[in-house]
């Protein structure tokens, strides 16, 4: 039972690692709280992978809401995390709280923000409000157009240094939680260990003490898109499209229905 914050925290401390795994509807939900997953994503990413989007800057509050309460009355076990998305927080913490809000009566447990050093204020606001809080960075997916693509980070040592230290200032401004994406495995390792909260890595190396991936790439149904880090454990786009083939040849042959 991975659902409370407290059930991570503990595993941070004893060294145990946690994984989470990206879901927008209810099947999905089912079968990875089936298969034991610790965390469920309610990622931004669904403008792209659900919705075929180019970016996730399209996705809405309102769709947000839609899939978080989706996922979270489907299961009890995985801790419910939702992204914020492009356009609800960035203005102000006010209006970050507003969104944080309809976000955890959709039944979030907690809520991730894509944002650094700028991010800070805000994830202060928020924690004093009672809003668990995970902060996003590296890649941080709503920025593509101004990081010129979905690009690795903190390549530079000067670009390390920085997200180390913007590691360090979410976490005291009372993140509870630290996404590190397609950054450098040594930098992850080193975040990891100077924080007191958990990280979840994705395309950051074993570092991490937790690692997240999109269900729609573990389970092979984004060929040639998935990210190069992403590991694909099943053709789901072999197999289901092998199998509605079939059904399609039974119809037109009359098999089915018998
Ligand atoms: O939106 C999302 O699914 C994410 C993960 C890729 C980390 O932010």
């Amino acid at each position: 039972m991975s659902r409370t914050l407290a059930a991570w925290d503990k595993a941070k401390h004893e060294n145990r690692k946690m994984a989470m795994i990206t879901a927008y509807d209810v099947t999905a939900a089912r079968l990875a709280e089936a298969a034991g997953l610790d965390g469920l994503l309610i990622g931004d990413s669904l403008g792209m992978v659900f919705a075929g989007d180019p970016d996730t800057l399209r996705v809405s509050l309102e769709q947000m809401e839609y899939h978080t309460a989706i996922v979270a009355k489907a299961v009890t076990k995985p801790l419910v995390m939702a992204d914020l998305p492009f356009g609800s927080f960035e203005d102000s913490p006010a209006q970050a709280f507003s969104a944080c809000a309809r976000l955890l009566k959709a039944g979030a447990q907690i809520v991730k923000l894509e944002g650094g050093a700028t991010m800070v204020e805000t994830v202060a606001f928020l924690s004093r409000r009672a809003i668990p809080v995970c902060a996003h960075i590296g890649l941080t997916p709503q920025h593509v157009h101004q990081i010129g693509g979905f690009k690795r980070q903190g390549k530079t040592p000067e670009a390390a240094a920085q997200l180390l230290e913007d590691a360090q200032a979410l976490a005291d401004a009372g993140a509870r939680m630290l996404l590190m994406e397609a950054v450098p495995f040594e930098l992850a390792s080193q975040i990891t260990a100077k924080l007191s909260i958990p990280t979840i890595g994705i395309g950051a190396g074993p570092g991490a003490d937790a690692q997240v991936l999109v269900l729609h790439d573990v389970l092979g149904l984004t060929p040639g898109n998935a990210p190069s880090f992403a590991k694909t454990y099943l053709d789901g786009a072999g197999l289901i499209t092998t199998a509605l083939a079939n059904y399609v040849q039974e119809v037109r042959e009359g098999a089915f229905p018998a």
